[in-house]
């Protein structure tokens, strides 16, 4: 490969790299890393008590020769593991502190001293047992990784009673039994450490780098770029977009770039852009799952209009003389996805609807005419005490004859009867219940407190508290 090539290949790599942006983005804070390992103490307390120790084989020089010992099936009594302290490691990832764990574990001993064999039971107690380490974060294959950077550990004493045989012949020499083990656990811990950290990055590297969010559409969470992390915070880009699960495309728009601010006063803030939104329209227009079907039966029977052929005669004159008093049912569905934009503090909806009207003459369909709409609506949303709320307003609204089997007729009468109901009827249906408020979507065993929205050019953020359901 000559330097040109090399060049070539090196801009082609970059702007592969940069051209596809994320539409999700998510930044926790130091609070929001206080809590999260808050619960990983707990998690981590519970688990101490399984863990399997290794048996330990030495020798003790006692002046008249060599006792050879074996402690054997041991296993952790007690653990106290105070708060770890955490906090982020600017450009690298998480410094975790622990300070003066102490660990009791119960075990067998068997003793060799020549053809003596004895054996009984023990107690032993770790005590301040400190250890200090430093996880990096990265990314591998849009997968977050985690190893571990650095890890000190010193452990302050350790007390041993034997039980059961002659074991007061050995508890003299428990002081060198106790720096052995102290040695032994001083050595062993960063190394026990490393695996469980190599575990959890072996977890992470087999997640799965897509969720179904419903039987319709998933949503790709691999990571677009590497972890960032600042003095006060953690930031994930992530793909964030959609795709509908049996049709699976991409969409004819690519994402746009956005920059979510770092905000400090919420755990977690996630930034959502419009191509995410734009992307999961696309994925359920694509999954043929935008549409309603609307038969006169769904009407109130006290309702003044109703969908029959006769009633329509005034809107369309001709529709009852070629099919007299008949029920009519009508298709709504979205023709093209529908389309979202964000405007500073405002959310613009663009519908693409069609209405297909059918004729029901002994149980068949007799399709009469289509009609197809674009309606813009606008909102103002905010989120107050865990409830999305806002005001809908129709901004615009189209309509053409799209096909008829019935000839040509004027359509600003049926247009004038939509607009009405559209204005007067639904929208204030509908902004009755926003200004009640719609519950926010729930994730899996966790609670959301003091959430906050934005919206801004392009994005909307989401800044929000969180704590486990119990
Ligand atoms: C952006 O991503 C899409 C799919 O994720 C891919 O088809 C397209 O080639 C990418 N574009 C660039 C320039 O990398
Ligand atoms: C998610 O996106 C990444 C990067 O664009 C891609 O490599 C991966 O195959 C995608 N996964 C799915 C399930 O679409
Ligand atoms: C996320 O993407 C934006 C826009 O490309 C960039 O400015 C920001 O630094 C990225 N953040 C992370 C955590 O990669
Ligand atoms: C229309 O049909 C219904 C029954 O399908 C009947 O009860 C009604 O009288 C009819 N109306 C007219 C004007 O023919
Ligand atoms: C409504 O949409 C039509 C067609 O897109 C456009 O010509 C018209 O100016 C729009 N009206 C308003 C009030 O935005």
């Amino acid at each position: 490969m000559d330097k040109m090539q090399l060049i070539a290949l090196l801009l082609v790599t970059v702007t592969h790299t940069h051209a596809n942006y994320s539409a999700m983005q998510a930044v926790l804070s130091q609070k929001g890393l206080q809590k999260v390992s808050h619960w990983l103490t707990d998690w981590l307390q519970s688990k101490l008590s399984t863990i399997k120790l290794p048996e330990v084989r030495g020798d003790v020089d006692i002046k008249i020769g060599k006792v050879h010992y074996f402690l054997h099936d041991m296993s952790i009594q007690r653990c106290d593991l105070p708060e770890p302290s955490v906090a982020f490691s600017e450009g690298t990832g998480i410094s975790l502190q622990v300070d003066g764990l102490s660990i009791a574990i119960q075990g067998r001993w068997d003793t060799y001293f020549g053809i003596i064999h004895d054996s009984g039971w023990f107690n032993l107690v770790v005590y301040t047992i400190n250890l200090n380490t430093v996880l990096q974060l990265g990314s591998d294959n849009g997968h977050l990784s985690i190893s571990t950077a650095v890890c000190s550990a010193d452990v302050g004493s350790v007390q041993v009673h034997f039980h059961g045989g002659a074991s007061f012949i050995f508890q003299p020499f428990v002081t060198m039994f106790s720096w052995k083990i102290r040695d032994g656990i001083h050595e062993k811990i960063c190394a026990a450490f490393e695996q469980r950290i190599e575990a959890i990055d072996g977890y992470l590297a087999a997640m799965p780098d897509a969720i179904n969010m419903d039987p319709y559409v998933f949503m790709n969470i691999s990571l677009t770029d590497s972890p960032i992390v600042m003095y006060s915070a953690l930031g994930l880009n992530v793909t964030g977009e959609f795709y509908s699960i049996n049709f699976p495309s991409e969409p004819p728009f690519s994402p746009n770039r956005f920059q979510m601010p770092w905000q400090n006063n919420y755990m977690l803030s996630v930034g959502t852009s419009e191509f995410c939104i734009n992307s999961a329209a696309y994925a359920y227009h694509k999954s043929g799952v935008l549409y309603i079907l609307i038969k006169d039966d769904m009407i109130p029977k006290t309702y003044p209009f109703h969908l029959n052929t006769n009633q329509f005669g005034i809107l369309i004159p001709q529709l009852p003389k070629f099919y007299p008093n008949l029920t009519m049912k009508v298709l709504l569905y979205a023709s093209d996805p529908p389309f979202f934009s964000f405007t500073e503090k405002a959310i613009n909806i663009h519908l693409f609807a069609a209405a297909k009207f059918f004729a029901i003459k002994a149980d068949t369909e007799v399709p009469l005419f289509r009609l197809d709409m674009e309606c813009s609506f606008s909102t103002k949303a905010s989120i107050d005490k865990q409830l999305l709320k806002g005001v809908l307003q129709m901004k615009n609204l189209t309509m053409t004859l799209g096909a008829t089997e019935i000839g040509d007729f004027p359509i600003a009468p049926i247009k004038n009867v939509v607009t009405f109901a559209l204005t007067k009827k639904v929208l204030p249906k509908v902004n009755a219940q926003l200004k009640d408020g719609l519950p926010l979507p729930v994730v899996k065993d966790f609670t959301l407190k003091n959430s906050v929205m934005t919206i801004e050019n392009g994005f909307l953020t989401i800044g929000t508290d969180f704590d486990l359901l119990h």
